[in-house]
């Protein structure tokens, strides 16, 4: 018995999640950023997240060479750096406010919560691979999340 694509991206389309932008380098230092909702907290102990990630997609490839990332939990006013990091666009840095890292990748001012993670594990799955990543260092800041529901922006109020 296998799902239709339909059925299933319908389904998929009814989960509320927030958005992050993950951000890495490649094996020249070159910054790479992309738009990610499949974030998921994995374990406490070691502290442990994962990002789901298109193998197709310019960011997998520098993930795998930087074996690290940052995870950057957009607030509501991000939503123009979320769809930056969507795009195809050559220089997606442009105009972005950023900061530099203890890892050495560029977090992004202005977000809600900054992970940086160095990864522990690459797990191959379909369309895409899951990097599991040990959080080196976080924070966290106020305001409210940028969300996507039903394939398009939100806010919580
Ligand atoms: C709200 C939103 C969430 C997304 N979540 C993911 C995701 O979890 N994983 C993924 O691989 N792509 C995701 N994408 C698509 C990528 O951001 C998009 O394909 C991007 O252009 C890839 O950039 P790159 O090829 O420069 O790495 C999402 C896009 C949007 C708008």
């Amino acid at each position: 018995m296998a799902v239709s694509s339909e059925d299933f991206r319908a389904a998929l389309t009814r989960f509320a999640s927030g958005v992050t932008v993950v951000t890495s380098a490649d094996s020249e230092g070159r910054p790479h950023g992309i738009t990610v909702s499949a974030f998921c907290s994995v374990s406490l102990e070691p502290p442990l997240v994962l990002i789901c990630i298109e193998k197709l997609a310019g960011s997998h490839a520098s993930l795998a060479e930087s074996g690290r990332f940052t995870v950057n939990l957009l607030s509501s006013g991000q939503q123009w750096i979320s769809e930056r990091f969507a795009s195809l666009e050559p220089d997606k840095f442009r105009d972005v406010p950023t900061a530099t890292g203890v890892s050495g990748l560029p977090l992004i001012a202005g977000s809600l919560a900054l992970l940086e993670c160095e990864i522990r594990q690459a797990v191959d799955a379909g369309d895409h691979s899951v990097f599991i990543g040990e959080v080196m260092a976080a924070s966290a800041d106020g305001g409210d999340p940028l969300v996507y529901f039903l394939g398009d922006y939100r806010s919580l109020a």
